[in-house]
């Protein structure tokens, strides 16, 4: 059986539109390509209701491409963004699994901080506190057409080094190296302030929490651009705020839009299933410098030798 043509509702901000009538568990080649022709459009796609399957999650994330695999524990594609611990109790302030989570809360553009950013990801709704905890998108296509000529002019040509160190700090928090996910001594990826998709050829403004140090300015000058950048971009009408329900399942494209958590009491579990695409490495990848926050410089050109470094040193 077919897919029947669905329903695109869009939300009114300049990006994202509500899929309905088209189940995700039962997509079939037809479907995914009108699916992906919405993606590509709208940026980030809502679809309500759909509870998968930590395997049918799997599925679809895979039409996208190959999934990251973002913690030596992780097993399968799906990666829990939770606030809740492996031994059943809620993650407390002075714990790396809520300082990550509460940087979250800051305007990003996923695995930026790695070698090869992130092109797509997708969370779905498992369990939510009773208030707050929404999920927030912005559009960086419409923030640089919104942009005037000098503006665009003075970002042309200019980079920034991105760093999970680097935003953490900025958040409240100090982290060692310690290999896990962004936490390592691959060194800082030097990325252009303007992207340009590969498969739509927008132009769009590309930086978030992680960016910092733009070669040629004073470190107060960059912060000072880069915080004005973020300020302006993420204003309406380029700014979708998602409320979750449970079954929810949304799905983005880092390539062109950023997103943050918005905050929830933390005596609530908070449980979504993440799976991250990898970027493609002809227009992903990024060349990378010593972090001054990371212990150690060992340029690499892969986020996966991390894990398999970890697991020669580690002799087991
Ligand atoms: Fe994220």
């Amino acid at each position: 059986m077919h897919n029947s043509p669905f329903t695109i509702t869009p939300t009114g901000a300049t990006l994202g539109a509500v899929i309905t009538g088209l189940p995700l568990a039962q997509l079939d080649d037809a479907g995914w390509t009108s699916l992906y022709a919405a993606f590509l459009q709208y940026g980030v796609l809502l679809f309500p209701g759909q509870h998968l399957s930590k395997e049918q999650q799997s599925t679809f994330a895979r039409r996208f491409g190959e999934p990251e695999k973002l913690s030596p524990r992780q097993r399968g594609d799906i990666v829990a963004i939770s606030n809740r611990r492996l031994d059943g109790g809620l993650a407390q302030p002075d714990e790396y699994q809520y300082q990550i989570l509460r940087g979250n809360e800051g305007w990003h553009t996923d695995s930026t901080y790695m070698p090869l950013a992130s092109k797509v990801a997708m969370l779905s709704a498992v369990t939510l506190p009773p208030a707050g905890g929404e999920t927030e998108f912005a559009d960086m296509r419409a923030a640089w057409d919104a942009l005037d000529k000098a503006t665009r002019e003075k970002l042309q040509g200019l980079s920034a080094y991105h760093s999970l160190y680097y935003s953490q700090a900025r958040a409240g928090f100090e982290h060692k190296t310690d290999h896990l996910y962004g936490l390592h001594d691959k060194g800082a990826p030097l990325r252009p302030l303007i992207k340009v998709h590969p498969e739509t050829g927008r132009k769009s403004i590309y930086t978030g929490r992680h960016a910092y140090g733009i070669p040629g300015l004073s470190s107060t000058a960059s912060e000072r651009l880069l915080d004005n950048l973020l300020e302006t971009a993420c204003q309406p009408p380029r700014v979708y705020t998602h409320k979750w329900q449970v079954g929810d399942l949304v799905v983005w494209d880092n390539r062109c839009l950023m997103h943050r958590a918005r905050p929830y009491d933390a005596a609530y579990p908070r449980e979504l299933r993440g799976t991250r695409i990898a970027g493609d490495p002809a227009t992903e990848l990024a060349p990378t410098y010593a972090d001054p926050r990371a212990e150690g410089f060992k340029p690499s050109s892969s986020n996966h030798s991390i894990l398999a470094q970890r697991k020669t040193t580690s002799g087991n």
